[in-house]
């Protein structure tokens, strides 16, 4: 049988939208921890994890489609507090007698719904008229019994209802949505006001609750971490520091395709203020090495995956060797895995904080461990506001998500250290600039990209240069699943512009990618 991650959550039930895992990142917006649940996982499993209030998610189908996805009554009948959001909604009233009808009027976007209570347990406190944001071709166009109605729009007569009794709640918008204007409000009433829920999800709690769990299930056990100078290994190694100081030693392979500072920033900076017990390996003249006259990108990749491989492997025997060699045996493994990666695999429901026995990237047999993965429950914005309570640097805490090949796929080109040195100073520039205008909020991340391959000509006092194109690919997106080219203002441009150019020699030429993904993907490589 599964158990939730913790205790009590709110449980969001998939059916199938895109917006679930949005409406579980609302709820834990409003202090309140939340899990996705597919629609498929039985009622009885549902309620045997006692959530504290249930949320039914949008969904592609009509309720009326043969192969809709069924509400169970079950979960109505349940007592738990219940809020249904546009198709969970509508299978709430066909669930309990209401009529859910093709009104022929399709509502899409944003549209203005009026408020009949103000007063009432989802409304209070709102204004009367408000924007909501609509994506639906039925509409329930009469409630069920015992239902009060509290909105309608131009296309939905019943389009919010409310039960106080019987804890049922339901709008035929999406609150989840910023476009609908008060929908925070709407899914935090529902929480406090409805459900009776106590906002105490802090990143303080979730500090205090990750750091008993591990000390329960390490004990007096040795612990290796592999450091990516990524937001999420620091966070997740800074957490089980907290939790076993000492019996924690993190192993970090610099393979010298990080960018201008950061291998120092995890060096000194991360060390001094967690404490942790860091091993660094110098890997860089073997990585280059390796990578010697390679171009072709899967080929780089699958030579920056294997030394990784490699080396990691040996620090970690080393780490073992030692320990064991006093008398401590390496038993736990420490990984980054988020909660996006849990839902799509499948492992959202079954997973408990701490896994045993897995085979992690390949390891070879006598490197096995117990993975612990103390990151499991949380979004990636979670994993930084736990990062600064534990008192990791900014520089790393706010870092952009950065691929574990480095610049290594984004170098169009050889490796060489040449090249690297170019790409290091230009990007330096662009995100220097990029933080100084305030657009870090903005951009998910920004690759920098030497075509090193190319020869631009330029023109410089008197003579012509023979110089390398730089790629600015500033992107914004949710997920990295989807993306678009974030709109830079022009002063920003001309001013990454002027200084790459100015103060990287080899660089004579700076352009702006405009690609959406798709068709592109994020990297060039
Ligand atoms: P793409 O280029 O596929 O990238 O749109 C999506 C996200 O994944 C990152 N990325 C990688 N991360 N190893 C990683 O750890 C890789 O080989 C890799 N390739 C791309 C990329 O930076 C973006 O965030």
């Amino acid at each position: 049988m599964s158990e939730p991650l913790q205790q009590h959550p709110v449980l969001v039930v998939d059916f199938g939208a895109q917006y679930a895992q949005l409406i579980a990142r609302r709820v834990r917006e409003a202090s309140v921890y939340s899990e996705v649940v597919p629609h498929t996982m039985p009622a009885s499993e549902i309620l045997a994890k006692q959530p504290a209030a249930i949320i039914l998610s949008g969904g592609p189908a009509s309720v009326y489609a043969e192969d809709a996805p069924r509400l169970d009554p079950a979960i109505i009948e349940s007592g738990v507090p219940t809020l249904g959001l546009c198709y969970g909604f509508q299978a709430v009233v066909d669930a309990l007698g209401g009529t859910v009808e093709r009104t022929g009027l399709r509502e899409y976007g944003a549209s203005p719904a009026t408020i009949v209570d103000t007063s009432s347990t989802l409304f209070n406190g709102q204004p009367a008229q408000q924007s909501v944001w609509m994506s639906h071709g039925d509409a329930a166009i009469a409630a069920p019994e015992g239902m009060r109605v509290t909105a309608s729009t131009a296309g939905a007569p019943v389009a919010a209802f409310e039960d106080d009794d019987r804890r049922l709640y339901g709008v035929q918008w999406h609150p989840e949505v910023l476009h609908s204007t008060f929908g925070q409000r709407v899914i935090e009433n529902f929480l406090l006001r409805g459900a009776g829920i106590e906002p105490d999800w802090t990143p303080g709690n979730v500090v205090e609750d990750q750091v008993a769990l591990i000390r329960e299930a390490v004990g007096d056990g040795r612990v290796l971490c592999a450091l990516s100078g990524g937001v999420d290994s620091s966070v997740a190694a800074a957490l089980v520091q907290r939790a076993v100081g000492d019996q924690l030693t993190c192993v970090f392979v610099d393979h010298g395709l990080l960018r201008q500072d950061e291998a120092t920033q995890v060096e000194e900076d991360f060390v001094q203020a967690t404490g942790v017990d860091l091993v660094v390996v110098d890997a860089k003249d073997q990585f280059l090495a390796a990578l010697a006259g390679v171009t072709d990108p899967e080929e780089k990749r699958k030579i920056i995956g294997r030394e990784f491989i490699r080396t990691f492997e040996q620090a970690a025997r080393d780490v073992v060797g030692q320990e064991a060699a006093e008398g401590h045996p390496v038993e736990f493994l420490v990984q980054g895995t988020l909660y996006p990666d849990v839902v799509e695999s499948g492992g959202g429901t079954g997973a408990a904080n701490i896994k045993s026995h897995h085979n992690v990237g390949g390891l070879p047999d006598d490197l096995q461990f117990t993975l612990i993965e103390p990151l499991r429950a949380l979004f990636k914005d979670e994993v930084r506001k736990v990062g600064r309570e534990l008192g990791v640097p900014d520089a790393i805490v706010d870092r952009q998500p950065f691929p574990g090949p480095g610049l290594g796929i984004r170098i169009i080109g050889e490796v060489t250290e040449r090249n690297l040195d170019i790409l290091r100073r230009a990007d330096a520039i662009a995100r220097s600039e990029l933080t100084a205008a305030g657009l870090d909020a903005e951009i998910w991340q920004c690759p920098v990209v030497l075509l090193a391959d190319v020869r631009s000509v330029g023109v410089q006092g008197d003579g012509r240069t023979y110089g390398h194109p730089i790629v600015l690919r500033p992107v914004s997106s949710e997920d990295a699943m989807t993306a678009d080219w974030t709109r830079v203002p022009y002063e920003v441009l001309a001013q990454i512009s002027n200084r790459i150019t100015n103060e990287v020699e080899e660089v004579n030429r700076v352009v702006l990618d405009v690609t959406s993904k798709p068709p592109g993907t994020i990297e060039w490589e």
